[in-house]
């Protein structure tokens, strides 16, 4: 009798080269292949076994961001895989459809190994046939965009080791999808991005060269309350959104592309689009419940945060990471509100992305404000200004011990992470 294969993905996390400049290759790290990784997609409410194994030189760890796993499974930096071995686990999808990622997390070298190329796309995909009409087709009309910088030595190698001790790696190489100089041919009117912000410090905003608008249908973990037109969108590392460009009324022979906050054409596009000017169906949905009840914004401040200081000197409340240490303590299944406060010092203080593992989050408020529209959605990172005191709303629909941490990727190693175990 047959024995049916015990899981259904296998993720490999390996070394590899890349061809990034003609003539020398790059040394690079990737899952399945040597740069980035395969998108998994999984439908929503299906649970996948997935085999995880270590095929580096050095230990690493899974971890699904964003997903609402039991903390077995969510892959932080104690869940160590050492080289050679491998594990399975199970990742229920059991949220609504949302853009996810992977990358690794060890301790102390999650930026490098980062950096070196780790991270792939992990999509939780819409069963609901009621569902707003998107353009759904992976690669054709509905596109992941993976944003990084990246630096080069004069050898065309990653060059990681001095940047160690900055406030994280900042490259002069835009990369997106792992390319350099990329150009997408948009062969569809409609066109629907899946962006992540996947660099390890720096934020971006982004912008159409033409000045057009686009429509963010989506933050961090799904559909927002409603879809907002918007000309601009910042993302700090690891947020995502997803938006809507409507190509049809684009002259093609104008240069259109995503560009940076500086005008930097980061992903310029090629026009061919088939099937002509046919009227665009507008698309929009009405949430007809509220973005937040009233009995939870009314809900008191249970849980205080406070991120401070810059390079090797960050802290949360105070403290460096102690894997020894819990931090915080919640419910399972209880709602409760954290106020995360980024504390200036004398130069003034930075931006913070803060990110929860095991949870998707709403913002109740910004600086006493409502959030913005765009941000009316599920979240599981947020960036936080210098002073400013945003509270969110956390529920964990599973069990275990949950990091949360900055997310420039160098602060986290530096100890910009707490843990909150949930009972
Ligand atoms: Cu992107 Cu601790 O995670
Ligand atoms: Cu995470
Ligand atoms: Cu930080």
């Amino acid at each position: 009798k047959q024995k049916e294969s015990d899981f259904d993905y296998e993720v490999v996390a390996q070394e590899g080269t890349t061809q990034f400049f003609d003539g020398s290759p790059t040394n690079t790290y990737g899952y399945n292949g040597n740069l980035l990784g395969p998108t998994l997609q999984l439908k929503e409410g299906e649970t996948v076994k997935v085999k995880v194994r270590n095929e580096l030189n050095e230990p690493t760890t899974f971890h699904w961001h964003g997903l609402e796993v039991p903390g077995t499974e969510d892959g932080g930096p104690s869940d160590v895989i050492q080289p050679g071995e491998s594990k399975i686990v199970t990742l229920k999808a059991d949220q609504p459809a949302a853009t996810l990622w992977y990358h690794p997390h060890p301790h102390k070298s999650t930026a490098e190994q980062v950096f070196k190329g780790l991270a792939g796309m992990l999509y939780v995909e819409e069963t609901d046939e009621e569902a707003p009409a998107l353009p759904h087709t992976y690669g054709v009309d509905d596109i992941p965009l993976i944003f990084q910088d990246r630096l080069f030595d004069e050898n065309k190698q990653l060059d990681y080791k001095n940047l160690m001790n900055s406030d994280g790696t900042i490259g002069d190489v835009s990369l997106v999808n792992g390319t350099i100089n990329p150009k997408l041919t948009v062969t569809k009117p409609l066109m629907r991005f899946r962006i992540l912000n996947g660099a390890n410090a720096r934020n971006y905003t982004f912008r159409l060269s033409n000045g057009a608008t686009f429509t963010q249908i989506a933050s961090d973990g799904g559909l927002l309350h409603e879809p907002v037109e918007m000309d601009e969108i910042t993302l700090s590392p690891s947020e995502r959104a997803e938006i809507l460009i409507d190509f049809s009324a684009m002259e093609s022979d104008e240069p259109i592309a995503i560009t940076d906050e500086e005008g930097n054409a980061l992903l310029p596009f090629d026009l061919d689009i088939d099937g002509g000017t046919e009227e665009m169906e507008s698309i929009s949905w009405t949430d007809d419940t509220t973005f937040l009840k009233e009995e939870e914004k009314s809900l008191p401040v249970s849980k205080k945060i406070e991120l401070f200081g810059m390079m090797d000197k960050v802290t949360i409340n105070g403290k460096k990471f102690d894997p020894e240490r819990i931090d915080l303590r919640q419910k399972k299944g209880v709602s409760e509100v954290w106020e995360v406060y980024n504390k200036p010092d004398e130069m003034g203080g930075m931006i913070h992305p803060f990110h929860i593992h095991g949870t998707q989050f709403k913002i109740i408020l910004r600086d006493g404000r409502e959030p913005a529209p765009n941000e009316q959605g599920l979240k599981d990172s947020v960036l936080i200004e210098p002073g400013e005191r945003v509270r969110l709303l956390v529920t964990f629909p599973e069990e275990g011990i949950y990091m949360y941490h900055c997310h420039i990727l160098e602060h986290e190693d530096n100890g910009m992470m707490g843990q909150v175990e949930v009972y």
